[in-house]
C-alpha cells in the first residue's frame, strides 16, 4: 500500500525537519518545501506543493520575532496573508491542512495556563501577525486544524537552549530572566503529536506543550546543572532586558485537549530536553 504522502511547508526549518524525519519513521512519505525553491508567499509554488500530497502541514513562518518590530509588512505576508491564500488552495483542492500557530497570540497577563477558548490578545507584530494567520485561515472555509505550540527547540534551530549554551560556553555569567514562565517543548514532541493529528485530520485548534511549568531563569539553571557546566546563572526581570518586541509573561498552555485524543500522555519537559543535550 502506498504510503500517506504529507506536504511539509518549511520543511527545512526547526520543526519542519523533525517532522520529517519522525513522519518518516511512522510510515508517511514527507515531501519537503522551503526557501528558496519553495516561497509560501508564491500562490504557484502553494498550488504545485498542495497537488503533491493529501496533507499539508504548514510549518513555515516569519519567526523573527524582533525583527518583525522593523518588517511588519514581511511578517504579516508570510504568517497571515499566505495562510488565508493557502486555506484557499487546500480548499478547492479538497484537501486538509495543520497549521501551526504560537502562544503569542496571547499577551501573558492571565494567571492561568491558556485554554483555546481565550480569547487572543497579541502584544507584538509576530504574534499580531500570527492571530491574523490563524483569522485568515478559518475564513477560507478549508478542512484544517491549528497546533498551537510555544518554547520549542530542536537540532535544526537556533532556540533559548542553543543561545544559552553558546553564551556560557564563550565563558559568559548568565542572566537570564525568572518572569517568563512557560513550558520548553522539543519539537521531535510536537512532531510525534502532529503524526497523531494526520491519522485522524481533526478540524480544531488545540495547545500543545511539554507538561509542567518552569521559568527561563530555572530552565537555564537545569541546563547548566545536567551538562555540569561551571557558570554562574543569576536571576533577572524582562524589563531588565529592553528588546524591539514585548514578550509575554506568561507562557503556559492547559493541553487538556489534545491530551484526550493522544494515545500517551505528554511527557514532562525535563524528560526530551535531558536527551535533547545529551545529543548536543
Ligand atoms: N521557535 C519557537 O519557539 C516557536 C514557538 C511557537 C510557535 N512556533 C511556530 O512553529 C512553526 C515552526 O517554526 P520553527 O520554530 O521551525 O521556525 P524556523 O526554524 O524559523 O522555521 C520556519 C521555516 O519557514 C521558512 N520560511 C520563512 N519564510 C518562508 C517563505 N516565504 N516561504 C517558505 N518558507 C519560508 C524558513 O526558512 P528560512 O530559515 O530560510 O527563513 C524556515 O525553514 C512556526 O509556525 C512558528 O511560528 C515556533
Amino acid at each position: 500500500m502506498d504510503k500517506p504522502r504529507i506536504a511539509i511547508l518549511g520543511g527545512r526549518g526547526m520543526l519542519g525537519s523533525d517532522l520529517a524525519s519522525v513522519s518518516r519513521e511512522q510510515g508517511f512519505d514527507p515531501i519537503l518545501f522551503d526557501l528558496p525553491g519553495f516561497d509560501i508567499t508564491n500562490a504557484d509554488h502553494v498550488r504545485q506543493a498542495v497537488s503533491r500530497a493529501g496533507m499539508i502541514v504548514n510549518c513555515a513562518a516569519y519567526t523573527n520575532v524582533d525583527g518583525a518590530e522593523s518588517e511588519p509588512e514581511w511578517a504579516f505576508q508570510v504568517n497571515a496573508e499566505a495562510v488565508g491564500r493557502l486555506g484557499a488552495i487546500v480548499r478547492e483542492a479538497g484537501k486538509w491542512l495543520m497549521h501551526i500557530s504560537t502562544d503569542f497570540v496571547f499577551d501573558g497577563k492571565s494567571d492561568q495556563p491558556y485554554v483555546e477558548t481565550d480569547s487572543a490578545h497579541p502584544i507584538n507584530t509576530y504574534g499580531k501577525s500570527k492571530l491574523a494567520g490563524e483569522e485568515l485561515l478559518a475564513e477560507s472555509g478549508c478542512r484544517y486544524c491549528i497546533m498551537r505550540v510555544e518554547w520549542t527547540y530542536g537540532l535544526a534551530g537556533n532556540n533559548f537552549v542553543t543561545k544559552l549554551l553558546q553564551r556560557a560556553r564563550a565563558g559568559n555569567a548568565l542572566k537570564v530572566v525568572d518572569d517568563q514562565v512557560g513550558s520548553p517543548t522539543a519539537t521531535l514532541e510536537v512532531s510525534k503529536t502532529i503524526c497523531e493529528l494526520l491519522k485522524s485530520q481533526p478540524e480544531d485548534l488545540f495547545h500543545f506543550a511539554a507538561a509542567g511549568y518552569v521559568s527561563r531563569y530555572d530552565m537555564a539553571k537545569c541546563i547548566v546543572n545536567k551538562l555540569s557546566m561551571d557558570v554562574d546563572v543569576a536571576p533577572c526581570k524582562t524589563s531588565d532586558f529592553p528588546s524591539p518586541a514585548t514578550r509575554p509573561l506568561n507562557s503556559r498552555f492547559d493541553c487538556s485537549k489534545i491530551s484526550r485524543l493522544l494515545s500517551e500522555p505528554i511527557k514532562h519537559w525535563q524528560e526530551p530536553l535531558e536527551r535533547f543535550l545529551g545529543q548536543l
